[in-house]
């Protein structure tokens, strides 16, 4: 499958999923912990709590936020409330949709912009100094996870942090790496055939080697199944 047809697929797998949930997320009490399976919300409560966490410790809300990868605006809405700033990005116009008008229900205001991060421009600004990348990374293959991590690195400023959550290989038990593998093995014969997680979960030494030129780690930890990476741009 070619690079835009990769980009085409997942772009229709969230429109249908936005379509499909819309009217349940808008009127979740808990948007930020919403997920289409109930015995998901404490992972969800942990693992974006521990997000929020993170954004409360080395963020300024003086500065604004990018979020890339937005989805219905589980971060960017409890962003906004906080009273940040946002500029918050999305390849799938249907997810989009769905996060203005989460946005219009909590009274917050909040750029929306389409964006495909393998092949867009962010942003015409090249000094964020926050940006945050929660739970997408994981859904590229490798080669665009390397160029959605140079694109970041382009707009930020130096000494700007950059928050990264993607689910974690670390603690995997034996029987998930086994299915990973086989995973694996039946995507490069019928990728991305409507799942939601196509390509294997890069390990946290191979996310070092994409980030380590351009990024100093501050932090690195797993949690809820999550491995977090706090990383500050080198200038
Ligand atoms: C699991 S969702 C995470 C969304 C949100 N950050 C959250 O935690 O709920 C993954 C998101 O990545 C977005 N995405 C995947 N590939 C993308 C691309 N090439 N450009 C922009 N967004 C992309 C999807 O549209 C989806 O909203």
């Amino acid at each position: 499958m070619s690079s835009l047809d990769v980009q085409a697929h997942v772009r229709k797998h969230y429109d249908d999923f936005a379509a499909e949930n819309r009217a349940a997320i808008l009127e979740s009490d808990e948007p930020e912990y919403w997920s289409t399976a109930d015995e998901m919300y404490e992972h969800l409560r942990q693992r974006v709590g521990s997000q929020m966490a993170l954004v409360d410790h080395y963020f300024d809300r003086s500065l604004p936020v990018l979020d890339l990868g937005c989805g219905y605006g589980r971060q960017a809405i409890p962003l906004a409330r906080r009273g940040y700033r946002v500029e918050a990005v999305d390849l799938s116009p249907g997810l989009l949709d769905v996060a203005r008008d989460l946005a219009a229900k909590y009274q917050v205001t909040i750029t929306f912009r389409e964006v495909n991060l393998v092949t867009d421009r962010y942003s015409d600004r090249t000094d964020w100094r926050q940006v945050c990348l929660f739970d997408v990374i994981e859904h590229m293959p490798p080669e665009h996870r390397v160029e959605v991590i140079r694109r970041i690195t382009e707009v930020m400023a130096p000494g700007g942090v950059l928050l990264i959550s993607l689910p974690s290989r670390e603690l995997d038990s034996l029987s998930v790496r086994v299915a990973h593998r086989l995973l694996r093995m039946i995507v490069t014969k019928s990728r991305l055939e409507g799942k939601e997680h196509p390509y294997i979960f890069p390990t946290r030494a191979e996310m070092e080697r994409m980030v380590s030129s351009a990024f100093e780690a501050v932090e690195w930890f797993v949690r809820a199944r999550t491995l977090f990476l706090v990383l500050r741009r080198r200038g």
